[in-house]
């Protein structure tokens, strides 16, 4: 299977972009630049449509999700849109009972925590993905030859919610799972890496011209646990997507040990959090995969001249790879004054490539 001729990846508007370029480690005409959590709580009209809206209801009506996922794109002329979901989405659409509470992060009616719990979990039907298709064909329509990057969570961060039914710190519960009974959470992994897998899917097929797999929680893990109990499902979930022939990217935070097996799990380009420079993300990785990264979300709220300088140096230290999409380590702070992240694009933009 591949994307369909008149998908903006195959019809001429998004193949030669910026983004499209770097992420396939060729030369692009600017530097690309887009923000993790670009679209939300940063934005007053993001605020504003939001208004009494519950969060994943709003990723569920198509209009609005593609309205939410422009506002950015609009406001600071990033070079991708980011679609505007979340990861916990494709569990809801299964008929998980889970919802995102506001200041706390998604929480479950019921943790997954036992065999018995696994083998009840329901498979995700390919129909309930259609408010996703329909959001991501909004969009696309609007944006042109900018890319919509399309984004699913990654098996462990998505068991590590499942596991514990809410956010936690250690995420000890996975932790012991995979050693203590790793069966369950082999079967555990399997189940979210195709609810991912079929999610990302979606998105691609109905226009998005890249694909980001978040595994926001996989730090907690050595590198050890990392490539026996974890890289083989976020490679299943990524085979769910691979002979679409779309740019794949890979991200988590305080993952500067696990680089390689993350690359190793098939995608093109990696993403840094803040904590390691590109230049020696480069050289782990052995100047092969082109980076992501890697601007420190806590700088955006330093006085501009220290923001500027750390933006020069990101850049300076991302020239070593071969190709490098400038984005913050992590999400947008959502206390960020959006005017900052407008001037951290045009500085972008301006500097001589
Ligand atoms: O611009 C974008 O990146 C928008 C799309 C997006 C959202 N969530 C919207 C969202 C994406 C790519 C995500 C991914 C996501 N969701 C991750 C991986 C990225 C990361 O940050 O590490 C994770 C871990 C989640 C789970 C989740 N959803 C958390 C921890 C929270 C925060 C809870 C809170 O209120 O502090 C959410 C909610 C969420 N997802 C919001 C947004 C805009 C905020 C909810 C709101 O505006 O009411």
């Amino acid at each position: 299977m591949t994307l369909n001729a008149s998908h903006p990846l195959m019809d001429g508007r998004t193949a030669d972009s910026a983004l499209i370029t770097a992420y396939r480690g060729g030369k692009p005409e600017r530097r690309p630049v887009w923000f993790m959590r670009q679209a939300g709580r940063s934005l007053p009209e993001y605020r504003e449509v939001r208004r009494g809206i519950g969060m994943l209801d709003s990723c569920l009506k198509p209009e609005l999700a593609a309205e939410i996922t422009l506002q950015p794109v609009r406001r600071h002329d990033v070079d991708a849109g980011i679609f505007f979901s979340d990861i916990v989405i494709p569990l809801k659409l299964a008929g998980v009972d889970v919802d995102i509470v506001p200041g706390v992060g998604p929480v479950l009616g019921a943790p997954v925590r036992t065999a018995a719990d696994v083998a009840k979990l329901p498979v995700l039907d390919d129909a309930a993905l259609e408010p996703i298709r329909d959001a991501v064909r909004l969009t696309v329509a609007e944006l042109g030859s900018k890319p919509l990057i399309g984004f699913a969570g990654a098996p462990f961060t998505l068991a590590a919610y499942m596991v514990e039914g809410k956010p936690s710190r250690d995420h000890l519960g996975p932790r012991t799972m995979m050693h203590a009974e790793p069966e369950t959470w082999r079967a555990l992994t399997d189940w979210a890496a195709d609810a991912s897998g079929k999610f990302l899917r979606a998105q691609l097929e109905a226009g998005a011209s890249a694909g980001q797999l978040f595994d926001s929680w996989a730090g907690s893990l050595g590198l050890a646990d990392y490539r026996r109990h974890v890289a083989p499902a976020s490679a299943r979930a990524l085979d769910h997507v691979r002979d679409l022939g779309a740019p794949l990217v890979h991200f988590g935070t305080g993952t500067s040990e696990l680089l390689v097996a993350m690359r190793d799990v098939g995608v093109d380009v990696i993403g840094v959090d803040y904590r390691l420079p590109l230049d020696e993300a480069n050289r782990r990785l052995g100047g092969t995969t082109p980076l992501q990264g890697n601007i420190d979300p806590a700088l955006l709220a330093a006085p501009w001249e220290v923001l500027e300088a750390h933006v020069r140096e990101v850049i300076a230290a991302g020239a070593a790879a071969p190709g490098h999409v400038l984005n913050l380590g992590h999400g947008v702070p959502p206390e960020t004054d959006p005017e900052v992240l407008t001037r951290v694009v045009e500085l972008i933009h301006r500097m001589e490539l």
